[in-house]
């Protein structure tokens, strides 16, 4: 069986890989690079390895394309494309309408469309369908499922064989072929009444994520305020052994998901006239934690940050991986060059971004560590300045919060 996934990066790389040991896989994209780059069987995906990909690409099992026509003979699409906000930071399905279109003027039979992208409840039945029947020349009775993706790029301990899937068709024999696609590479698969409950699990996921992270966020400055240790007091609180879930604090949330997708779910509730004063609110207070950590630094710098050299360790929203989208760190520097501060950045993960490349780490006069890779030697990021503040809770001896 051929299988077509929209998108090639990290939902649909992964997915290509391993999909592409029980079926052939085509990898549409529409970047050109990035297809002639997986061609050569060089991945741009941390948890994708090259020669995994070298491999697949030598049995014929696995090639990328950014010609729609190598699509038409695939049996099942799985859509993989990027969900961002626009500019006024509302949901943008542009991405979502392109492939649909793809889809729709490049298969002349039916099959099953799978959509991964996260998106709002509704997206399957009211976006994705009538896009891909309007773009199409003859009336085909494709078959449309959900199944969210829920992949966290760098981790080792589950990936998309050992990770739940959630899934629903638009119609039952769409939800049979769903399971029966799944069922080859991923071990746990939990079918859902409806494609809305799907979109709106995976969205809620991401927002219970959200508001704790705000929460831990909000408490840190309660601590501070009160002379306590925030790490201390979470761990005290986490020897509960039921009702508590630790979250930690940290220079806000960045990424592909954590800070959109709750403003997917808000964008989607006040348009049915439900609040979402709560996660709006939450969004607030991790975006403000760049401020508070500026704020935080240049107190205990005499309350000045004029012209001195300021180093940020890690500029990438997580640890281990290159992904910079939406990170904390670009507030974080933002909020420091507002200041005054002369500020560089070392990450060698990233190594370059928006036009500036990693620093040494070393030399500076004040250094705030938003991002801590494993690789980061401690004991230099202490001595890389007379002053450093730790966000991440990670390095003994630092300031912090
Ligand atoms: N990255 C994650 O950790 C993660 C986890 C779960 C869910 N998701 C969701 O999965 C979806 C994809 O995210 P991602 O992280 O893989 O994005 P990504 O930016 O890594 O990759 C998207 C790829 O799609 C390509 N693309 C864009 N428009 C296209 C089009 N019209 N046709 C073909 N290719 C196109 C881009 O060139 C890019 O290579 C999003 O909805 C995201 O919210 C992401």
């Amino acid at each position: 069986m051929k299988v077509a996934i929209i998108g090639q990066g990290y939902v649909g790389l992964t997915i290509s890989a391993f999909a592409a040991e029980h079926f052939e896989v085509v990898g549409f994209d529409s970047n050109q690079r990035t297809v002639e780059q997986l061609n050569q069987g060089v991945s741009h995906i941390e948890g994708v390895k090259s020669s995994l990909l070298a491999k697949w690409i030598k049995a014929g099992r696995y090639r990328a394309t950014s010609q729609g026509s190598d699509i038409g003979d695939c049996e099942i699409v799985v859509i993989a494309v990027p969900t961002p906000l626009t500019l006024d930071r509302k949901p943008d399905l542009s991405f979502i309408e392109s492939a649909c279109k793809t889809i729709g003027q490049n298969l002349s039979t039916p099959v099953l469309v799978i959509n991964e992208s996260t998106s709002f409840p509704g997206t399957l039945r009211s976006f994705i369908k009538p896009t891909i029947e309007k773009h199409s020349s003859s009336a085909l009775e494709h078959r449309y499922a959900i199944s969210p993706e829920r992949v966290d790029p760098g981790r080792i301990d589950f990936n998309q064989k050992n990770t739940p899937r959630l899934y629903a068709g638009l119609t039952p024999d769409a939800s049979v072929k769903t399971r029966e696609f799944y069922s080859k590479f991923c071990d746990n698969l939990v079918e859902v009444s409806s494609p809305e409950v799907a979109e709106a699990a995976k969205l809620f996921e991401n927002t219970f994520r959200q508001v704790n992270i705000a929460l831990v966020n909000e408490f840190a400055q309660i601590a501070h305020s009160l002379g306590i240790s925030v790490y201390e007091t979470l761990d005290a609180a986490n020897t509960k052994p039921y009702g508590f879930m630790k979250f930690t604090p940290s220079a806000g949330v960045g990424g592909h998901c954590i800070p959109v997708d709750p403003t997917y779910l808000a964008a989607v509730a006040e348009e049915h006239g439900a609040p979402a004063t709560f996660i709006r609110r939450a969004n607030e207070v991790n975006l403000e934690m760049s401020e508070y950590i500026v704020r935080r630094v240049t107190e205990d710098n005499g309350g000045n940050l004029q012209g001195k050299s300021v180093l940020v360790v890690g500029v990438a929203y997580k640890p281990n991986v290159a992904d910079v989208r939406e990170t904390a760190a670009e507030l974080v520097i933002q909020h420091l060059r507002s200041q005054g501060a002369v500020v560089s950045w070392h990450d060698d993960v990233v190594g370059s971004w928006k036009g500036e490349s990693s620093a040494p780490l070393q030399g500076a006069e004040i250094t705030v560590v938003v991002t801590k890779h494993d690789s980061v030697d401690e004991k230099k990021i202490l001595a890389s300045a007379p002053y450093v503040f730790d966000t991440t809770g990670k390095v003994k001896g630092a300031n912090g919060l």
